[in-house]
């Protein structure tokens, strides 16, 4: 991370991280300075472009985003502090932290947006969506929140419906093909979306509702 935003993430830390070593307040909406109707969170938010488009499109919702790499994690701190939200809380770790440290049923929407695909199969303990974190998922979500997941690689898409869809805390809520294939409403895109695209790929959008 270069000197400035280290720096702005240090001077920052009070206001804009969140502080795992406290006790998780009972309403995460307490996280915020503002009065806010709901809390989501996004897990490896990369340079924040997603994150920061959907805060500054719900201004009454709380975002919090989770992005364990150094240099991404400094640049969604400088985006975050550019745009002047007050909306957002950051965590630069594991998302299975956040998601276990907050009260159940707590959130209305968690996101994973292209999570890394792991292709080797030595990998694949390391795939986000796995059945230890969908517990987690489920457990922080409150029922008629969703869990969002976008990926352009078919084998991960697969993998993540083959995990999801037998569980009875979630329901795949697509109907028709477009459901999966077309991106949601308002979406702004992801920078590893645009570089899937350029490259051919084609993503999959996949919208589970907490049961
Ligand atoms: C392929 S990138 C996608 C980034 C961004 N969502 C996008 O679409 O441009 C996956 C991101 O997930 C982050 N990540 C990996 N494991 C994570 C975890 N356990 N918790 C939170 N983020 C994670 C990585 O650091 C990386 O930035």
């Amino acid at each position: 991370m270069s000197p400035t935003r280290t720096a702005l993430v240090a001077d920052l830390g009070a206001s804009l991280l969140l502080d795992l070593a406290r006790p998780a307040p009972d309403d995460p909406r307490t996280l915020f300075p503002l009065p806010l109707r709901d809390v989501r969170l996004e897990v490896g938010c990369g340079g924040g472009e997603h994150l920061i488009h959907e805060a500054l499109a719900a201004p009454d919702v709380g975002f919090i985003g989770i992005e364990p790499f150094e240099e991404a994690f400094g640049k969604i701190v400088a985006g975050v502090e550019a745009a002047g939200l007050r909306n957002v809380r950051l965590f630069a770790d594991d998302a299975a932290l956040v998601l276990d440290w907050l009260p159940a049923g707590s959130l209305g929407r968690v996101d994973v947006l292209y999570p890394d695909p792991w292709p080797k199969r030595r990998h694949w303990k390391r795939r986000f969506v796995s059945d230890e974190n969908l517990a987690r998922m489920a457990r922080a979500l409150r029922p008629g929140g969703t869990f969002r997941c976008a990926s352009d690689i078919p084998a991960y898409v697969d993998w993540a419906l083959l995990r999801t869809t037998p569980r009875a805390d979630f329901r795949w809520t697509a109907e028709r093909a477009d459901d999966w294939r077309k991106p949601w409403a308002g979406w702004p895109g992801t920078r590893y979306e645009g570089k899937a695209l350029r490259a051919g790929r084609v993503p999959a959008y996949l919208v589970f509702e907490r049961v």
